[in-house]
């Protein structure tokens, strides 16, 4: 048997990524790149692993920390960690590691550009050109909604809420946010305005989600809250989607009591393929990409092998989330 320690990765990474662990480490890997994971497999792999780089469709309960008796990192390929019981790792005495940082620009890209494609509607005028259906230019044909001079309502003002501001005043916003503390030195640096959460959601055009699943957010976009909003306002989702009552906000769509939502997170993916959202023309959804660039799926990969190594090294990990 050997001495060497043994990593578990639950989906298929480039080789160029995960050869400085084979150099220390024995790696086995889940080789299918659009595919899970299989339970039982995980089960089995965890029982020999001395660290797990797993993804955020893995869902690591305490059937994993009982079966891995060996295990000391669980490294996980995002920023978000809901689908960790991160009281529990800490309990079974399991460091946890994320990717904070190396996502931030990607990910408030994605977010502004979600605004602009539900703001300007640009989805479906794509789609208009390619199904032949553009007959003639006309003075209102797929006009949309200015984002310049508009306000955009940040809920959850982290480094991606910060980076999500300053693209945003960047295009002439009005900028508010929400957020657990407020953030003096973020207001005094970027000319920001913090908002309760109902008023936030009450004066914003655009209303951004940003914050990560916890007991606390779990919910909270409930229909007393998109009824709340105005009826010419966005929602748009980049965190997780079960921040959000999905029925109330469909409902919200159908009766008008907003104007559109852009969503790259949904409670359950992938998404119905049948899912009502995917049926409405002022709905745009993604497939859960915002952090998915090569340059920054790079880095996260990178970081979650450089945390597994220092912590199978007995070496202070560069972002752990149970310290
Ligand atoms: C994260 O890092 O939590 C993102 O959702 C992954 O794209």
């Amino acid at each position: 048997m050997s001495s060497k320690p043994y990593i578990y990765i639950t989906r298929k990474l480039p080789e160029e990524i995960i050869n400085n662990l084979c150099t220390f480490a024995d790696v086995g890997m889940w080789e299918k790149e659009e595919e899970p994971v299989p339970r039982e497999i995980l089960l089995q792999e965890t029982k020999k692993a001395d660290a797990l780089l797993t993804m955020l469709s893995d869902r690591i309960d305490e059937e994993i920390f009982q079966a891995g008796e060996k295990l000391k990192v669980i490294a996980n390929l995002a920023v978000g960690y809901d689908n960790i019981d991160i009281e529990l790792a800490t309990k079974y005495g399991i460091a946890v590691c994320h990717t904070p940082d190396v996502l931030t620009d990607t990910t408030a890209d994605l977010a502004f550009s979600l605004l602009l494609m539900v703001g300007r509607r640009l989805a479906e005028s794509v789609e208009l050109v390619k199904s032949g259906e553009w007959k003639s230019w006309s003075p209102l044909f797929m006009a949309g909604t200015d984002i310049h001079h508009k306000t955009i309502g940040i809920v959850g003002m982290g480094k991606i809420g910060e980076a999500l501001a300053k693209r945003a005043l960047g295009f002439d916003m009005n900028v508010l946010y929400h957020n657990r503390h407020r953030k003096m030195d973020v207001e005094k640096a970027l000319g920001v305005h913090y908002r309760s959460f109902p008023d936030l959601v009450t004066e914003s055009d655009y209303v951004v989600c940003l914050t990560p699943l916890t007991e606390e957010t779990r919910g909270m976009f409930t229909k007393d809250v998109f009824r709340k909003m105005k009826k010419t306002a966005f929602f748009i989702n980049v965190a997780r989607g079960a921040v959000v009552i999905e029925e109330d906000l469909l409902l919200a769509l159908r009766e008008g009591e907003i104007a559109g939502a852009g969503l790259d997170v949904f409670e359950k993916e992938p998404i119905d393929p049948q899912h009502p959202f995917l049926k409405m023309k002022n709905v745009v959804a993604l497939p859960h990409i915002g952090s998915a660039s090569i340059e920054t799926r790079t880095a996260m990969m990178k970081l979650c092998c450089r945390n597994i190594e220092l912590i199978l090294k007995n070496e202070k990990p560069i972002s752990i989330v149970n310290e």
